[in-house]
This record gives structure tokens, sequence and C-alpha cells, in this order.
């Protein structure tokens, strides 16, 4: 009887999932029946060619643009030449043949990279220069600090210090852009004091590449050729300002003479602490990799984007924008720099933070 139970009772549930089973192909849905396929929009691609991660900046530069497209739903696909202009060239035409929506760029070369530009735009994609020019090209956007001020903020600080003397000026690489922006800055300031007799360049000098190594190397020539007679140093950044101080060190002349650099770097910040560097110019990354992300992805979008200046890159008016930088001494440094979280104040005052 029990037997019997049983039979009955798995004949049943057999039966009931065989009513369950769908036997039809997909093919026989009616199309009202059929689910309804949402197409995913694709996300934005943005390709960002970097010159190198050599200096500190360049690190947070690709972290936080990173996370700032990101943050805007978009994709990122990064890489660093490592200061080869054909390297970049080479990296910049695979991320164009990889079918990115826009080509963000940081040069080498202002020069060189025309090219990419070029064949960016043969590929139907747009392009903006980071932080740096790219010259002579149809480039599409440039967004940067204001780098003429950066050189007035530099030689104002040191200027209001050392009024009258021996200046000497350790400039960036004559590949970058912003060298040329940045000298220019400095020179329309200290020029009305060299006019008038007060202040003396005694030596004046590009730095291949912006490395520490070429810029102690200029700076120990700048001391030879003067017998140390150097009342101040204008150091492009604070990559250059480590070998120029290295160099003064060396010869017994660092913490007496005022030096300036750019970039808030650790070991400049650092070196301000000390009393071996003047000041720096601080230029708050995270509001350039924003800025940049958002008008990428907007442009790449087909979105318009508004900007309010124009930079001449010797083809054309550039759209620009231009952010403002921030002089830093050691009066500042906890109100901008630390504040930001740029650094911890552990970071630039050893343990403790003082
Ligand atoms: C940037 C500086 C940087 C330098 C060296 C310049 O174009 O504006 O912030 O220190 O390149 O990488």
């Amino acid at each position: 009887m029990k037997s019997m139970r049983m039979i009955v009772w798995l004949l049943g549930v057999i039966l009931v999932l065989l009513a369950c089973t769908d036997t039809s192909t997909p093919e026989s849905l009616k199309p009202e029946d059929k689910p309804v396929v949402v197409k995913e929009e694709e996300p934005v691609r943005i390709g960002f060619s970097m010159d190198t991660l050599q200096e500190e900046r360049w690190l947070k530069d690709r972290e936080l643009f990173k996370k700032a497209v990101e943050g805007l739903g978009a994709e990122v696909e990064i890489v660093a030449a490592n200061g080869d202009d054909a390297l970049q060239i080479s990296q910049a035409e695979t991320l164009i043949q990889s079918g990115i929506d826009l080509l963000v760029i940081v040069p080498h070369n202002a020069a060189a990279t025309a090219a990419i530009v070029h064949k960016a735009h043969l590929a139907g994609i747009q392009v903006i220069a980071y932080d740096r020019l790219v010259k002579n090209a149809e480039l599409d956007m440039y967004i940067s600090f204001d780098n003429e001020q950066v050189g007035k903020m530099q030689a104002e600080a040191i200027a209001e210090l050392v009024p009258k003397g021996n200046y000497v000026f350790i400039g960036g690489a004559i590949t970058d852009n912003n060298a040329h922006l940045l000298k220019e800055g400095v020179f329309k300031v200290l020029q009305p004091y060299i006019e008038r007799g007060d202040i003396h360049v005694v030596y004046d000098q590009w730095t291949k590449d912006w490395t520490p190594a070429n810029a102690q190397a200029n700076m120990d020539e700048a001391i030879r050729t003067t017998n140390g007679q150097i009342d101040a140093v204008i150091a492009a950044n604070d990559a250059t300002a480590g070998g120029a101080i290295q160099a003064l060190q060396n010869h017994g002349l660092a913490n007496r003479i005022p030096v300036a650099g750019q970039d808030a770097d650790l070991a400049g910040v650092q070196r301000i602490v000390a009393g071996s560097q003047t000041m720096t110019v601080y230029k708050p990354i995270h509001m350039l990799t924003q800025k940049v992300a958002e008008i990428a992805v907007a442009m790449a979008k087909g979105e318009t984007v508004t900007f309010h200046e124009q930079v001449n890159n010797g083809k054309k008016e550039v759209p620009s924008v231009l952010l403002p930088p921030i002089a830093v001494n050691r009066d500042n440094l906890e109100s901008t720099v630390i504040n930001d979280g740029f650094h911890t104040a552990e970071e630039v005052y050893g343990k403790g933070g003082e």
C-alpha cells in the first residue's frame, strides 16, 4: 500500500515537472514575448599619453586623472614614454588604433607631438593638451595652470628678499613650452631691476629633460664661472631646485642663498622647512585632473564645452583653460599644501607633524 502511494506520488511529480518545462525554442517566441534588450551605451574611452613619470607630480597626475575619469563613468588607457619622443608617438598611435574616443596628451616635446595631433585627427579623434602645450598643430583644447604666472610668483618672491645682486636662472627643458612661459614670467618681473642695474643675471641655462643631475651640473658651472658670487637662484621646478641646492651644498653655499622652485614636491617642501629652499609654486593637481576629465568626457560625447581663454600655439588660437597657481613658502605651507591633503603634516615635518 505504501509503495503504491509512493508510485502515484512520483508520477504526480513527473507530470508537474513536464508541465513546467517549456520545450519551445526562443525562435518560437512571438515578438511581443521576446525579452526587451536594453542596449547599454558603451562607456567613453579616453587615451592618456604621458611624457614621463619621473617627477613626483606626474604620479599624482596619473592617479588623480584615472580617478576623475572613472568618476564620470568613462574609461582611461594610460601610457608613459620615459621622455622618448619616438616612443610617445608610437604609444599614441597604438591608442588611436585601439579606438579611443579622445586623446589627452602631456607632450615631451612641444613640436614633435604635433604629428600625434595630426594622426588623431585623421582618425576623427580630438586632442587635448594636458599641462603642456603642443605647438604648431590643430590642437582642440589646452588645459593647464598659468605657467607665466608661476615664473612671476617665483621672481616676485625672490626679488622681495634680494632686490639687488647676482641671480642664477636654472631653466626647465627647452623642448617644453612651459619652460619658456615660466622664463617669460620670471624675466618680466626681473626686467626693471635688471634695467636699473640692481640685478645681474650671471647665469641662465636650460636644463635638459628637467633632471636634477643636469640642473646640478648647471649650478656647478654657475658657481665655477662666478667664483661663487651668487645671491639668488630661480630654478624652474623643485627637481631642478633640488639639483641646484645639491651643488650649493657641495660648495658650502646652501641655506645662505634664496632658491625658488615649482610643484610643491615633498622633497621641495621639506627643503623649505629645512631652510635650503625658499619657496615653491603649488599647483593643485586635483583641480587640473578634474577639469581635464570633465572636458574630455564632454568633448568625447560631442557636448559643447565652454572656455574663457585662448592660447596661440603657432598654428591657431587654441581654446584654453588656465588654472591659478599658488606661491608657497614656510608661512603658508600649512594653509595650502597640507590643508589640501597634497602632503600630510607628518610627511612634511616628520614624525609628530611639527
Ligand atoms: C610642468 C612642471 C614639471 C615639469 C617637469 C612642466 O611642464 O609644468 O610642473 O615640473 O614639466 O616635468
